[in-house]
C-alpha cells in the first residue's frame, strides 16, 4: 500500500506544512481519503477554542479497528501484526498475523457484546503487557465501548477514582502481571478498588501468572472460559460497530495541576488520522519494518504508537511485557536483535538508566536492523542523546525527538527521520497542521528567534483532545483559558535561530518523573493523609536518571521520631493512595513552609532549595516569616 501522505523530502515537508495551515480542510481531507470510512464526512473541520468545540470529519462514520485490522487482510493477512516478548527471556515469544489478531479481536468483541457491553459504555482495562491487553483495547473499540486503560502501577485507590469518574460498567484485568522481578497482583487490587465502585457489573480476568485469585460469583468471568463459548465464524462475520467520527474512542486519565486526575477524551476519526500520519512521517515507517515502542499501553504513548498508529499503517508492532533492566540491562538490545527491530521508541529515563549500566551491555549487541531511534516523554539531555546515537545506533541511525502530550493524541513537534535534520536536545520543527507559538506570562506573543516562553498552539490538529470526561469546563479552564484563543501546553520552550523548538519542561505544577506525569497536588494530598502530617509541599529537582525527582517538604507533628521510618511510612501512604511511581525521593521534615501573607506557599523558593541553588532564592521579603527559609536550608537533604 503506497502511502500518499508520506513526506520524503525537506521541500515536501515545507510545502505540506504551508498547505496544512493555509487550507487545513483540503489538506486533511486528502490525508483522510486513504482510510476506510463507512460514510464520508460532511465537513472536515469546525472549531472554536472559546468553548472549546473542535470537530474533525463531522458526519463521517467509521470503526477504527477496521482500519487497524480488516483493511489489511486482503494484502497482508499473513504478515505479522503483533510480536509479543515476555518479561522472561526464557519464555517463547508470540506472534499474531493480521488474520490472527483480527480473529482474536472479533472473538473478544463477541464476549463483550454477550456481556451486554454496547456503544458508549465505559470499560476500564487494568492489565499487564500481554497480547490480550491489545486485544481487549481493540475489542472495546470494535463494539464502540469507550476504553479507559489504567496503568498497572496505580493503586486500588487510584483505580477506584478512575472507574468512578468514568462510571465504567466493566473491567478487564489479569490475575497478575510480571514486571521485572516483581509480580503485581492486579486482580486483588481490582477487588479492593471495586469495594468503592458500584457501577461495575462484570470483570473479565485473563490468567497470566496463575496466582490464586478469588472469583466473585455473578461478576467475575475468566477470559479463557468466556472465549471458549464464542462461535468464531459468527464473531468474524459480526460487523464492527458504526461510530461517528466525533464519538469518543477512549478516555485516558492524566495528572494536572489540581489534585484530581482528569479524563482526557479522544474521538475516533481525528485520532486515527493523527496517529497514522505522525507514525508514518516522524519515523518514516517503511513496509515490513518492525516497530518497538517500549512504553506501557497504560500511557498515551502505548495507545498511539504500540497500537493505533502502527496498526493503522499495517506495521509489525512489538509489545514487551518487561522492563529494560531485567534480567540484565541489555534486555532491549536482546529483543532488538532477536526480532530485527527497525524502529526503537523509548524514553530518556530508560536511555539514561541503560547508559549508567555501562557500555559493555550495549557494545556486545550489533543490532544491524536498527534504522530509527525515537525518544519521548521528557526532555533528553545532550549526553543521553549522544549515547543513544553512538552506542545504540552505532552512529548509523536517525534520532527523532518527538514532543507531544496525552492531550495531543500524537506527536506535534519532531524531526522526520532522515528527512528533516535532527538537533540534539531539540524536538525541532512542528508537523504539518501544528502552529506553535511562544507567549510571555501576560499572553503576549514572543516573536523572533533565540527566544523562550510558554508554548501554545494556535489551531486544532486532528488529534487534539475534545474534552475532559464529565467536565467540559475543566478542559476549557485547563487548556484554553490561560491564554484565550490558544491551546496552552503547560510546557516552556525555546526557539533557536532556525525556528527549531527545544522543550524545557513543565511550567505548571506538574512533575515529569521518569517520563510519567505527576501532579504535585496529588502527591501532597496523599502525604497529608498520613497520620501526624500537618502540611506538605512537593517540588521537582534534577535527577540523573529520572529526569526529575520528587522532593517533599513535610510538616509533621506525629509520634514517630525515627526519620527513616517516618519517610518510609509516608511513602507507603503515597503508594497506597496513588502508586509507587509517585513516591518521594527525598522527604525533609520542616517546622513550617515559606508562605506569603495571603497564605500561598512560595514554591519557587522551595524549588531553588531542592535544586541546591541557594544563591538565587530571589526576593523573600514578601514572606510571612522570612527566617523560615534559613531553617529549611539548614535541614536540606
Ligand atoms: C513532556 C507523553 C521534552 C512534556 C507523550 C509534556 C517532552 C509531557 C517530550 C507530556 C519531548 C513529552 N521533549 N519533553 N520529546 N515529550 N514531554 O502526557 O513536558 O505523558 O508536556 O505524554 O511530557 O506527558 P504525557
Amino acid at each position: 500500500m503506497h502511502n500518499p501522505s508520506l513526506i520524503t523530502s525537506i521541500e515536501a515537508r515545507n510545502q505540506a506544512y504551508r498547505e496544512s495551515l493555509e487550507n487545513p480542510e483540503e489538506f486533511w481531507g486528502h490525508v483522510a481519503d486513504q482510510f476506510t470510512w463507512k460514510r464520508k464526512w460532511d465537513s472536515v473541520l469546525d472549531w472554536n477554542f472559546e468553548e472549546p468545540n473542535v470537530r474533525w470529519f463531522d458526519g463521517a462514520q467509521l470503526n477504527i479497528t477496521e482500519n487497524c485490522l480488516d483493511r489489511h487482510l486482503p494484502e497482508r493477512g499473513d504478515e505479522i501484526a503483533l510480536i509479543w516478548e515476555s518479561n522472561s527471556p526464557n519464555e517463547e515469544s508470540k506472534k499474531y498475523t493480521y488474520n490472527e489478531l483480527h480473529e482474536a479481536v472479533c472473538v473478544f468483541a463477541q464476549v463483550l457484546r454477550s456481556g451486554g457491553i454496547k456503544k458508549g459504555d465505559r470499560v476500564c482495562i487494568y492489565m499487564g503487557m500481554v497480547p490480550e491487553l491489545a486485544i481487549a483495547v481493540l475489542a472495546c473499540a470494535r463494539v464502540g465501548a469507550i476504553h479507559s486503560v489504567i496503568f498497572g502501577g496505580f493503586s486500588a485507590h487510584s483505580v477506584a477514582d478512575r472507574v468512578n469518574d468514568a462510571q465504567a460498567t466493566a473491567i478487564i484485568t489479569c490475575d497478575g502481571a510480571y514486571r521485572g522481578a516483581k509480580d503485581i497482583p492486579l486482580k486483588a487490587i481490582i477487588d479492593e478498588a471495586l469495594q468503592h465502585c458500584n457501577s461495575v457489573k462484570t470483570v473479565w480476568i485473563y490468567e497470566r501468572t496463575n496466582i490464586e485469585i478469588e472469583l466473585k460469583e455473578g461478576r467475575d468471568i475468566l477470559w479463557k472460559q468466556a472465549i471458549a463459548h464464542v462461535n468464531i465464524q459468527e464473531a468474524i462475520n459480526t460487523p464492527a460497530e458504526t461510530m461517528e467520527a466525533e464519538d469518543p474512542l477512549f478516555i485516558l486519565y492524566t495528572s494536572g495541576s489540581t489534585g484530581k486526575p482528569k479524563g482526557v477524551v479522544h474521538t475516533c476519526g481525528g485520532y486515527m488520522v493523527w496517529t497514522h500520519y505522525t507514525f508514518t512521517n516522524a519515523f518514516q515507517y517503511q513496509r515490513g519494518w518492525v516497530h518497538f515502542c517500549t512504553a506501557d499501553i497504560g500511557w498515551i504513548t502505548g495507545h498511539s504508537y504500540i497500537l493505533y498508529g502502527p496498526l493503522t499503517a499495517g506495521a509489525t508492532t512489538l509489545l514487551f511485557e518487561g522492563i529494560p533492566t531485567y534480567p540484565n540491562p541489555d534486555r532491549f538490545w536482546e529483543i532488538v536483535e532477536k526480532h530485527n527491530v527497525d524502529i526503537l521508541y523509548t524514553a530518556p529515563t530508560a536511555i539514561r538508566s541503560l547508559m549508567s549500566a555501562g557500555n559493555d551491555w550495549v557494545m556486545n549487541h550489533k543490532m544491524p536492523s536498527l534504522k530509527v531511534l525515537g525518544t519521548v516523554g521528557e526532555p533528553i539531555n545532550e549526553e543521553a542523546w549522544q549515547w543513544y546515537h553512538k552506542m545504540v545506533g552505532k552512529g548509523n541511525c536517525e534520532i527523532v525527538d518527538t514532543w507531544w502530550q496525552t492531550e495531543t493524541g500524537g506527536v506535534l513537534i519532531s524531526n522526520l527521520a532522515a528527512v528533516t535534520p535532527s538537533k540534539p536536545t531539540f524536538a525541532t520543527l512542528p508537523l504539518p497542521g501544528v502552529e506553535p507559538l511562544l507567549v510571555d506570562e501576560n499572553g503576549n506573543e514572543i516573536f523572533g528567534n533565540n527566544v523562550s516562553g510558554n508554548l501554545c498552539i494556535r489551531k486544532p490538529w486532528p488529534g487534539i483532545l475534545r474534552t475532559t470526561w464529565g467536565d467540559h469546563e475543566r478542559c476549557k479552564q485547563t487548556y484554553f483559558s490561560t491564554y484565550p484563543g490558544l491551546y496552552f501546553t503547560g510546557d516552556g520552550a525555546l526557539r533557536d535561530e532556525n525556528g527549531n523548538y527545544r522543550i524545557t519542561g513543565r511550567v505548571d505544577d506538574v512533575l515529569n518523573v521518569s517520563g510519567h506525569r505527576i501532579g504535585t497536588a496529588e502527591v501532597e494530598n496523599a502525604i497529608n493523609l498520613h497520620t501526624g502530617v500537618i502540611e506538605s509541599a512537593i517540588v521537582g529537582y534534577p535527577h540523573d536518571i529520572k529526569g526529575q525527582g520528587i522532593y517533599a517538604f513535610v510538616i509533621y507533628q506525629g509520634l514517630e521520631t525515627d526519620l527513616r521510618t517516618l519517610s518510609h511510612q509516608i511513602n507507603e501512604t503515597v503508594s497506597r493512595e496513588i502508586g509507587a511511581i509517585a513516591k518521594a525521593d527525598k522527604i525533609q521534615i520542616v517546622s513550617g513552609l515559606p508562605k506569603t501573607r495571603s497564605g500561598k506557599i512560595m514554591r519557587r523558593i522551595l524549588r531553588k532549595i531542592a535544586e541546591g541553588e541557594l544563591e538565587s532564592l530571589g526576593d523573600t521579603s514578601t514572606l510571612l516569616d522570612p527566617s523560615m527559609v534559613d531553617s529549611i536550608i539548614q535541614g536540606r537533604l
